[in-house]
């Protein structure tokens, strides 16, 4: 109750120093209804996170990174909360039988996907992460150098802040989705949804994009986070002749 209040007056302050921000977040939020099919459809899909749980899970493990990796100069490098609510009524909108994400890292966005699969009663997520272990030597280019600083505590496994009653509908390849993406959506033929998160360069997303859009169904989602980082989500979107839907000011979705 005292932790609800206060962060509407959080939020109301916020509001109140970037209206511009405010107005912004309010034409994605009515994106991201249109595309449910309206408000109370969101509202709904809203109610049922917040009695999950999901929140102080988060927030307590979000503590334990910070304890964890802090002065390292890297970060959980998640998606927020607001987005992540979104991804999750997106996946119990469209119900996916398979769908596929690139970029675990500590499992932010991943745990709000495994949790509508969890409500949906059906479905598998299949991951594809090459994980930074804060404090480990890595090769000079083991990483994009643009990359963020997304890294996991030393010993954790990708994933690790994901509730672990949820990953029984989870998959995880660890490696290069450079490698790994390809014969993962061979195997997996037809799929319903598929989201980059991984390395933002041009060329992996370009690559991301044009493996997974053959194999999504008509009617399936590509979504990708960082779509402003380079040209590549806009390049596509034009050349398949697709209307972005926004679920944050970096990321969006289409659908195929
Ligand atoms: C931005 S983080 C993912 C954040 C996560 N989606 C969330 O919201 O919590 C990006 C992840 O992709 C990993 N990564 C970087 N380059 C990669 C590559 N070429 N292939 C696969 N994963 C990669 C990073 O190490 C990191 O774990």
């Amino acid at each position: 109750m005292v932790r609800g209040l206060k962060r509407t007056l959080y939020r109301a302050a916020r509001n109140l120093r970037h209206p511009r921000r405010l107005v912004e977040a309010r034409r994605i939020r009515a994106e991201v209804a249109g595309f449910l099919g309206g408000d109370a459809v969101l509202r709904g899909y809203e109610r049922e996170l917040e009695a999950s749980g999901l929140r102080n899970h988060l927030l307590e493990k979000g503590r334990e990174h910070a304890a964890a990796v802090g002065g390292s100069g890297h970060s959980l490098g998640a998606i927020g909360y607001a987005e992540g609510g979104y991804l999750y009524a997106i996946y119990r909108h469209v119900t996916p039988a398979v769908a596929v994400e690139t970029g675990v890292a500590n499992g932010f966005s991943t745990a709000f996907a495994l949790l509508a699969l969890q409500r949906n009663g059906g479905g598998r997520l299949h991951s594809v992460d090459l994980p930074r272990e804060v404090g480990r030597d890595y090769e000079a280019d083991t990483f994009y150098e643009g990359e963020g600083r997304a890294g996991i505590p030393s010993g954790a496994e990708p994933g690790w802040l994901i509730p672990p009653e949820l990953k029984e509908r989870w998959t995880l390849a660890l490696g290069r989705t450079q490698d790994e993406l390809p014969p993962l959506l061979d195997r997996l033929g037809t799929i319903d949804s598929f989201m980059h998160d991984s390395e933002h360069s041009f060329e992996c997303m370009w690559f991301e994009f044009n493996e997974a859009w053959p194999h999504l169904r008509d009617g399936g989602l590509l979504l990708s986070d960082d779509v402003n980082s380079t040209e590549a989500f806009p390049r596509f979107a034009g050349e398949q002749g697709r209307k972005p839907v926004r679920l944050a000011r970096g990321m969006a979705l289409l659908q195929k």
